[in-house]
């Protein structure tokens, strides 16, 4: 296998992750030779002569060949990794939001340049759920997907409702434990749900849709309440990703809190685990399960996208455009 040469942005929660992961995978033959970052003055569990803060001392080294961006603002990873492919190199991304906001420019970046964008860890971080979505090579056989698809909003309902801690507390917990992102209302407010929803409706249906456009709610005003309702009828509170094809061929898809039975797959998906439940043709239902947020987690999925470089794997999106909603129109929507 050839030699993969990595420079990698970010070294929070994320990319010490891989910096570890790496260090404990030596079958992989693949090294990271500089991670850029943005504050040098912070004590880092790694060599100094590693990091660097100039970006371009990664994106221009002919060596490098495979840039990994784990970093959080979304217009500086679009320009790292579109830089990054323009000058012929790999790139793999964990940036849900940059890569929601960015779809069209990235795929058709992917197509200019013939090289990898491989995203596996913007999604359902450890299951391998782009990957699968990817070998449904007709979209016409998947039916449905119904998902949980963030972390610390899963793990926030789990320790408010089965553990009776404040939401407060369980916030905190999850900011503590590297789940959260650096500015928790996007978690809980939907927004993480509904930006890695658009990436998995690209690879599920080749639907390209700007998040903006997608019905969505968080967990902003669920009360302990509505847990007392749910329990008292065997129902769980998830925050739910759905999508279903629709008999004209759209696809009706949002993110809202729902209450699950007892007996349902996500139901049984507790604290920061995420699960994908499919629906298709020939394999009639699978469910996916994993965990959805943290560093090695998240960290594992950077690996896969890095090892399948190594047989240059690409998404083909061979499904895209075969169902796009070329416009807000109302039945692209089912309210649960
Ligand atoms: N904040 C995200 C979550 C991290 O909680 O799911 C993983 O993408």
């Amino acid at each position: 296998h050839k030699k993969l040469t990595i420079g990698l942005f970010g070294f929070g929660v994320v990319g010490e992750g891989l910096y570890k992961a790496l260090q404990q995978t030596s079958s992989l033959n693949a090294t990271i030779k500089k991670v850029c970052i943005k504050h040098p003055g912070k004590k880092r569990n790694a060599p100094e002569e590693l990091f660097t803060t100039d970006k371009d001392e990664l994106l221009n080294d002919e060596e490098i060949n495979v840039i990994v961006e784990v970093i959080n603002e979304s217009e500086p990873a679009f320009e790292i990794v579109s830089t990054a492919l323009l000058n012929g190199k790999h790139a793999v991304s964990a940036s849900k939001k940059m890569i929601a906001e960015h779809l069209p420019k990235l795929l058709e970046l992917q197509k200019q340049t013939g090289k990898s964008f491989l995203c596996e860890a913007a999604a359902c971080a450890s299951i391998p759920v782009i990957r699968n979505l990817e070998e449904y090579y007709d979209n016409d056989l998947l039916h449905s997907l119904k998902a949980i698809v963030n972390g610390s909003t899963n793990f926030i309902l789990t320790k408010m409702f089965e553990e009776s801690l404040s939401f407060k507390d369980a916030l905190l917990l999850a900011q503590q434990l590297g789940f959260a992102e650096s500015d928790p209302t996007l978690d809980v407010d939907g927004w993480d749900a509904v930006n890695k929803w658009a990436i998995l409706l690209t690879h599920a249906y080749g639907i390209v849709e700007h998040p903006d456009n997608i019905v969505f709610s968080g967990i902003q005003n669920i009360q302990s309440g509505d847990a007392l309702v749910a329990k008292e009828k065997h129902y769980d509170i998830k925050l739910v990703a759905q999508a279903k094809k629709l008999l004209n061929g759209k696809v009706a898809a949002f993110v809202l809190p729902q209450f699950v039975k007892a007996d349902d797959h996500l139901s049984f998906v507790k604290n920061e685990y995420n699960g994908v439940v499919l629906e298709s043709s020939f394999a009639d239902k699978q469910f996916f399960y994993g965990k959805g947020a943290g560093s090695f987690p998240t960290a594992s999925a950077v690996l896969s996208d890095i090892s399948a470089l190594r047989y240059n794997y690409r998404y083909e999106y061979k499904k895209l455009y075969h169902h796009i909603v070329p416009e807000l129109s109302e039945d692209f929507y089912v309210k649960a």
